[in-house]
């Protein structure tokens, strides 16, 4: 797809239509994820692909257990009725991690975060990756780390940057709107919204 197209169609799948994705498709979009720039190009992410059934199981319940907390813990009304089926309706589940110790120079003038923004590029060119392909993903962040990182075996020097499921959209998506880019020119001028 043409780029200009490509940006705009890309959305957050959150409901799945269960048809697997191919090893192709996989490649593709791993591979499009490795090309992220990162400092250093010290690369430094990793990836965990779940196609188990059980495993991704897991995986929502640790979600809904973040949902319960949010409920719990006076969140927004709508968290109550945020359905999490699409993380077992996805045919894989790609979990990104990151070594925040390969972050490049940053941390010496006060730039720590070099790594985990190299998995947000990371995770952008797969998902652009994955609507080039005629498939859809979600960024998905509404877990308890230190849960997920148990269930998978994440070593506890890792972060994780995100979980994607990805596959086929069960229905088409309304692209949510866009403000207009908020641009300053030569330096920050306040502005009014
Ligand atoms: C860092 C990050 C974390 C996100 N976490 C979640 C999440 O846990 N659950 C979810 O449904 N959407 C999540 N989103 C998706 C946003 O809601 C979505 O990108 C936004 O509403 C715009 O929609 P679009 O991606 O279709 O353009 C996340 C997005 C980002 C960038």
């Amino acid at each position: 797809m043409e780029f200009s197209e490509l940006v705009k169609a890309r959305r957050s799948c959150r409901g799945y239509d269960g048809a697997e994705i191919t090893e192709e498709q996989l490649s593709f979009i791993l591979e499009a994820g490795q090309w992220a720039p990162s400092p250093l190009n010290l690369q430094p992410f990793e990836f965990i692909v779940i196609t188990d059934q059980n495993i991704k199981a897991r995986v929502k319940r640790i979600g809904e257990d973040a949902r319960q907390a949010v409920i719990d813990n006076g969140g927004p009304g709508w968290a109550a009725k945020y359905d999490m089926n699409y993380i077992e309706e996805a045919p894989v589940l790609i979990v990104v991690t990151v070594d925040p110790d390969k972050g490049g120079l940053g941390s010496f003038f006060g730039q720590p975060y070099g790594a985990m923004q190299a998995a947000s590029a990371c995770i952008q060119n797969m998902m652009l990756a994955a609507s080039d392909r005629g498939l859809e993903s979600l960024w998905f962040t509404f877990f308890a780390p230190e849960k997920l990182q148990e269930v998978l075996d994440i070593p506890p020097n890792l972060e994780i940057a995100g979980v994607l499921p990805i596959g086929k959209p069960k229905e088409p998506i309304k692209a949510p709107p866009r403000k207009a880019p908020r641009v300053h020119r030569q330096r920050y001028l306040k502005m009014n919204q």
